[in-house]
């Protein structure tokens, strides 16, 4: 697919995203040379700045982050930098917009519009851009880009599609979970697709469980404001941990075209079990940190973080036991978690092999006979690797776990952020990444049951120490005593449960 030069408009340009992820992603597409000639990229923001001005705050901001910084290749990203001022609740910050793109040429034609700004803007900002004819395809294509979250729960997300479709098609939309763009989670598929000795083991007869983690030392920063209103379960589960589960648990697409890979992937979201009220406590822990330390410092409790409710309820983490009903999946556990101010910062799929069905060195000194594990390593440590059981060197009977490595990035290559992927995705109009609505509307439909039950459970939210691995009563979701938590990519012997 080609990459097509176009604007991209983002609007919250000054926000914490976008300083974050958006313009150091664009700066180091500049200097690996992928962005278009002509490409330019301008912000919005409220700050009565003009361009040099912006300039400015850009240049200090790749100096300051360690982005490589290069005087020539700022120079040329420079160029197509410009700043727009406006407030984009007011309708004048649309006009004069409009104005802008459309007289001066120097603009593409083709433009993409990213919304990095709060979800609750989302509709009013399309609704304005509809209203200058900035989303019309008569002169080029325009596409919108939406991050997460796509609503609050199923009735709040169906709600913001039904005022989206009024002024785009879904061919224009691309919601984002940066999730998928990560360089490990796309070396899933080509793991499981482009490799054919898993595929006979990857089913419900060799698999006992899979889990999948995301794991934060941090704790909400400045997000407080946001976070207290959504959760753990809102703010990762819904959307980048469901995900992974159906890059892990899709059948083969017949191509790899946008649509046939979110046809696959909406096929195992439809698939899950739902969650019973019957069953949930079984199915769902959450839990919220209290004060406690990580890396040896002292770090305070959430209910004491700003924007915080000091009786606050929310979940900074959560662990959900989910089922697929389908034929190669039925009855193998998928234990998803995640959790702010955690023990270690870590993303990572585990895949729990059974055990051989005969033990046939229990009168050896073989002690340790942990099960096959399948590691992958999403971040930091980006990796494939199998637990195998063998043998010791020597005339007794010992065995230890070895592991056969395939890493993924040689550690002297640069780390390519999710966004610099997605961020050009856009631009080639490949939408394989980016969610269509359906696959949101299945992911809310399962993750509701249990925020609606968490909304008015009247017991004491469960606390764990900020710095350890979350709640003890997380472990109640296994479903066999064996089974525990994972918590190192390394080879590691069961703990006593
Ligand atoms: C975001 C969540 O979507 O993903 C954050 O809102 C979370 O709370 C972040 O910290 C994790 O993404 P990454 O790429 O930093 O691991």
């Amino acid at each position: 697919m080609n990459t097509t030069a176009c604007t991209y408009i983002i609007f919250g340009a000054t926000g914490n995203l976008a300083r974050l992820k958006l313009i150091p992603g664009f700066y180091h597409l500049e200097l690996e040379h992928k962005l278009p000639a002509g490409t330019r990229i301008l912000a919005i923001g409220r700050r009565s700045w003009d361009r040099q001005t912006w300039l400015d705050d850009v240049e200090q901001l790749l100096r300051q982050s360690g982005h490589d910084f290069d005087a020539a290749t700022f120079k040329r990203f420079s160029e197509r930098l410009d700043y727009h001022q406006g407030d984009l609740e007011q309708t004048e910050c649309y006009q004069t917009l409009a104005k802008k793109l459309t007289h001066d040429h120097s603009f593409p034609r083709h433009m993409a519009f990213y919304l990095a700004i709060s979800p609750d803007h989302f509709a009013a900002v399309i609704e304005s851009l509809s209203a200058v004819n900035l989303l019309q395809e008569n002169q080029g294509w325009r596409r919108v880009v939406i991050e997460k979250p796509f609503g609050y729960d199923l009735a709040s997300a169906r709600l913001l599609q039904q005022r989206l479709q009024q002024h785009l098609s879904e061919q224009q939309i691309y919601r984002i979970d940066h999730y998928l763009g990560k360089g490990m989670v796309q070396n899933v598929l080509v793991f499981r697709f482009a490799n054919i000795m898993m595929e006979p083991l990857w089913n419900r007869n060799y698999i006992d469980h899979i889990q999948i983690t995301h794991a934060e030392q941090l704790g909400i920063g400045s997000r407080g404001d946001y976070y207290d209103k959504a959760g753990a379960l809102r703010d990762m589960v819904q959307s980048h941990l469901l995900q992974l589960m159906t890059l892990i648990a899709m059948e083969p697409p017949a191509t790899m075209d946008a649509e046939s890979l979110r046809d696959e992937k909406v096929k195992v979201l439809k698939s899950i079990r739902p969650v019973e009220l019957t069953t949930l406590d079984q199915q769902a822990v959450r839990g919220q940190y209290r004060e406690g330390s990580i890396g040896g410092q002292p770090v305070s409790a959430y209910r004491e973080e700003n924007h915080v409710a000091s009786h606050s309820n929310t979940e900074t983490y959560a662990a959900l036991k989910l089922f697929i009903d389908n034929w190669r999946w039925r009855g193998v556990p998928f234990y998803l978690r995640t959790g702010k101010r955690l023990a270690d910062a870590q993303s990572s799929i585990a895949i729990c092999f059974r055990h051989p069905p005969l033990q046939f060195f229990k009168d050896t000194h073989v002690r340790c006979m942990t099960p096959n594990w399948l590691l992958l390593g999403i971040q930091p440590e980006e990796c494939i690797r199998m637990e195998l059981t063998v043998k010791e060197s020597g005339l007794e009977m010992r065995t230890r776990t070895s592991s056969l490595d395939a890493s993924f990035r040689e550690p002297d290559q640069r780390r390519v952020d999710a966004y610099e992927d997605l961020l050009l995705d856009v631009m080639k109009g490949d939408r394989s990444l980016f969610l269509r609505f359906d696959e949101v509307e299945h992911a809310w439909q399962i993750v509701d049951p249990v925020l609606a039950h968490w909304a008015v459970d009247q017991k004491p939210i469960a606390t764990y120490a900020a710095g350890s691995w979350g709640p003890e009563t997380s472990r109640r979701i296994f479903e066999k005593s064996a089974q525990y938590w994972r918590t190192s990519l390394l080879p590691e012997c069961q703990p006593d449960a």
